[in-house]
């Protein structure tokens, strides 16, 4: 039997402009999920939508429609961009979807009924015109951060779920599973930070708007927030329904993959809601830094917004995807630079990668009529090439077991950058003016062609569209990331696969 491996994205708040840091989790998310099916896991990678919420409920008011009609638009939009950025998830959940809603009502039921939850008062800063609590630290000027006018102090029932009960009980967990929260700088920081100075009691409820599940047993409640969102990874698989198998297969996740900001939620809220409904804790909550724009936060209001898919259609769905996955190094911010974007593209998928794969089968086509297979005619240079060729899977298996995607990527490139040395050094031109030459010629040749195909089987991962177009030309379905001396390669015309870009 396959192992199993769960990974999830965040469920996205429905936003209408979806930047390319939302986009980001979700790249990664995927080449990890490819990765390991490559690798032969049994993957059930998720993502999804988190859909409540006071502030849907004032966006569908201004738009003049229902909030499930406002969220239905804008999730079918999230899907094509996912579907446009080839994401190939398993499975994606609306945290209005039936299933969902009716687990998590018996979720609060029972953590009620346990005593993890409990009936208080919630105090906070209230906005009236927007309707809208905020803490202290959200306020700007000590203002509504939203529509700068005055807040003032309310107070209203709520449920909370008891953290702090589970508090020694979290750090223990925490301190004795090293693997849990990673990187290491995030763990420390939601021990010293958060959870050492003493966890409060969550507010799990609210009054002041209606567009949330209902609380079944104080209808003028519904769920807020971070109980019904955290809540998907599991009711996905069933949990909680007459059909469970999924959760018992899948749960618990192998990984959680989320942005810094919300790191704090999946590594003390979460791990309370499952310590409290007995359940296994995730092995992994990743928490990676952010794209950035010039230094700053990606937002319309700063006018450094775009929509991903103009940079799809401008440059391609594999550049998008090389860029974001090559581009930051995995847990730390990254600059998402257009002119880097096209550099990269320029460097790396044009000249390094692009020009490898043209060179060697136009010199196969010129020489040898597009047959070549292996002549046997190694000469002392090849085993250290033969030798990167050959540990590259390692490599990139070492990487990407440490979620170095990054790393994983380059160390791919170093191997194309070695292969263009390769033809430098072995100067086929020069063999093929020698018809004694005739095999060595043809063996440096497969030795390039293997190399390529090694590489674009690796990089399907990353890069799917520009691994599969490389077989293609190869003519290979052999996927296996080795030298194997045994095939015979049949080719066409090369055609170019990243056009370099010039700009002014
Ligand atoms: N709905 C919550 C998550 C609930 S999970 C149980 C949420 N949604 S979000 O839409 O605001 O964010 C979704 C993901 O996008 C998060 O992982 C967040 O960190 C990520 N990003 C949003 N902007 C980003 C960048 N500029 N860069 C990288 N990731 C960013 O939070």
């Amino acid at each position: 039997m396959k192992p199993k491996y769960y990974i999830t994205t965040p469920i996205y708040y429905p936003s209408a402009n979806f930047h390319i840091g939302h986009c980001y989790t979700t790249i990664i998310a995927d080449s990890i999920a490819r990765y390991k099916r490559m690798k032969g896991y049994d993957v059930c990678f998720q993502t999804g939508t988190d859909e409540h919420g006071q502030k849907i409920e004032m966006k569908a008011k201004e738009a003049g429609v229902s909030p499930k009609e406002y969220v239905d638009e804008i999730v079918l939009n999230a899907k094509n961009l996912w579907d446009a950025l080839q994401i190939s998830y398993d499975k994606f959940i609306r945290t209005t979807d039936e299933f969902h809603v009716k687990a998590v009502q018996k979720i609060f039921t029972k953590l009620y009924e346990q005593g993890d939850i409990y009936k208080g008062e919630y105090k906070g800063l209230y906005c009236t015109p927007c309707e809208s609590f905020w803490t202290k630290t959200q306020l700007i000027d000590g203002k509504c951060p939203d529509c700068g006018r005055e807040v003032h102090e309310v107070s209203e029932e709520a449920y909370f779920l008891r953290l702090s009960k589970y508090q020694d009980r979290l750090v223990e967990y925490i301190e004795s599973h090293p693997e849990f929260i990673q990187p290491e700088s995030r763990k420390n920081e939601m021990i010293y930070n958060f959870i050492r100075p003493g966890l409060e009691d969550l507010c799990v409820s609210r009054t002041s708007f209606t567009w949330g599940i209902p609380v079944p047993f104080d209808e003028k409640h519904v769920v807020y927030v971070w109980l019904d969102a955290l809540t998907n990874y599991i009711t996905s698989l069933g949990y909680m329904t007459d059909n469970d198998i999924e959760f018992q297969k899948y749960w618990p996740a192998d990984l959680h993959l989320v942005g810094k900001e919300i790191v704090r939620f999946h590594t003390i809220v979460w791990p309370v809601i499952l310590m409290a409904l007995n359940l296994p804790l995730p092995k992994q909550v990743f928490g990676h830094g952010w794209l950035i724009v010039n230094g700053g936060k990606i937002s319309k209001s700063l006018g450094n917004y775009k929509d991903p898919r103009e940079y799809i259609d401008a440059y391609g769905v594999d550049a998008v995807r090389y860029f974001v996955l090559r581009e930051v190094p995995f847990g730390n911010d990254g600059n998402f630079l257009e002119e880097s974007l096209i550099n990269r593209i320029n460097t790396d998928l044009a000249n390094t990668l692009g020009n490898l794969v043209n060179r060697t089968i136009t010199m196969a086509c010129k020489y040898f009529d597009g047959t070549v297979k292996y002549k046997n005619q190694n000469e002392e240079l090849d085993s250290e090439f033969l030798e990167k060729i050959n540990s590259l899977d390692k490599i990139v298996d070492e990487k990407m077991e440490q979620l170095h995607v990054s790393e994983a990527l380059e160390s791919i490139f170093e191997v194309l950058r070695r292969s263009n040395k390769y033809i430098d050094e072995t100067m086929p031109w020069i063999l093929a003016k020698e018809e004694e030459k005739k095999d060595r010629l043809e063996t440096v040749l497969y030795l390039l062609l293997e190399s390529i195909r090694v590489c674009a089987s690796l990089l399907e991962p990353y890069i799917p569209t520009t691994s599969s177009e490389i077989l293609k030309q190869l003519n290979q379905t052999d996927k296996t990331p080795q030298f194997i001396d045994k095939h015979e390669y049949h080719l066409s015309p090369a055609k170019i696969l990243f056009a370099r870009i010039e700009t002014k």
